[in-house]
């Protein structure tokens, strides 16, 4: 039903029965030196793609490659338990896995889920929508900002809290805002996704910097020349499809940053009646309307600075 031939979050089959199943997997190196909480965001980004998709999570299969000369099983056994936190709390049971040896570690799963409602694709914008995001932007920077040691402790844990959150709550506000389409906001950065949102439909996205979310820190580390090199090829490509002016740059290269195990993206129509506070208490989640789709005039995506 979602195949290679029209790539989304995961993919999905029709089981037989009107039983849809959809699979995903992803794996990557250490974004956080406590290897307990890296385990934690390599399972929350994992199962990221399977809420993207409208699914639910049953059973996963872990991937560990690990250095066993360099680096002990003690190391290893806190990024399983985090890992295993992470699936026990979104209900997925782990029910396997492989692990070799390998110069650098690197940690993830294959998951599987089922799909009782809609299938949620990304290429599904209508104009008239409203554009929501669920998680703050700038993991990406505050990972490399990290790495060089140079992170607070306040921007450590808020990243860290941020990117070990499940989108499970995400699908659920998405269902209730009758969601046209879903993404989740990893690699290629939110203007990158967005764009891959847009593809070669008609319209365009007007994006409210005002309203966009960014983790604490970010735009400091960002100033201070931190900006690691996937966001800057997001940034250099994402230029071409979107305006926006000289003063708007920066924040513009935190649109690119690419994350890890960041929020949902989703696009749902204009609806008076929906209580967007309400939503986010009810579910004990924050979502920010951060634009809306119009039709396309010229570009795909325009930055203004607030509605
Ligand atoms: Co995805
Ligand atoms: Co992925």
């Amino acid at each position: 039903m979602v195949g290679l031939d029209s790539p989304d979050d995961g993919g999905v089959i029709d089981i037989g029965n009107g039983i849809r199943v959809v699979q995903t997997v992803d794996f990557f190196t250490p974004i956080l030196d406590n290897p307990f909480d890296w385990g934690k965001v390599a399972a929350a980004n994992a199962l990221s793609d399977i809420y993207a998709m409208g699914g639910t999570p049953i059973s996963s299969l872990q991937l560990v490659s690990w250095p066993r000369e360099d680096l002990s099983f003690e190391i290893l056994s806190e990024v399983l338990k985090g890992g295993l936190e992470i699936m026990q709390s979104a209900g997925c049971n782990i029910i396997g896995g492989h692990s070799i040896d390998d110069k650098e570690p690197k940690y993830g799963f294959a998951v599987t889920g089922i799909i009782n409602d809609a299938i949620y694709k990304k290429r599904n914008l209508q104009v008239g929508d409203k554009l929501f995001l669920t998680k703050p932007l700038g993991s990406g920077i505050i990972s490399s900002a990290i790495k060089k040691n140079i992170a607070s402790e306040k921007a450590i844990s808020e990243v860290t809290e941020v990117m070990t959150a499940l989108n499970d709550k995400a699908l659920e506000a998405a269902k209730e805002l009758n969601a046209n389409a879903i993404t989740d906001v990893t690699g290629f950065g939110l203007l990158g996704h967005l764009i891959e949102m847009i593809g070669d439909s008609e319209v365009t996205v007007n994006i409210y910097l005002d309203n966009v979310p960014v983790i604490e820190h970010a735009k400091e580390y960002l100033n201070n020349g931190v900006y690691p090199s996937g966001s800057k090829r997001n940034f250099d490509s994402a230029k071409e499809n979107i305006i926006y002016s000289d003063d708007q740059e920066s924040f513009v290269k935190i649109l690119s940053d690419a994350q890890t195990s960041g929020g949902l993206l989703i696009s749902a129509p204009n609806d008076n009646s929906i209580d967007l506070d309400d939503i986010s208490d009810r579910l004990g989640l924050n979502i920010w309307e951060i634009g809306d789709i119009v039709s396309r005039y010229k570009n795909k995506v325009n930055i203004i600075n607030s509605k």
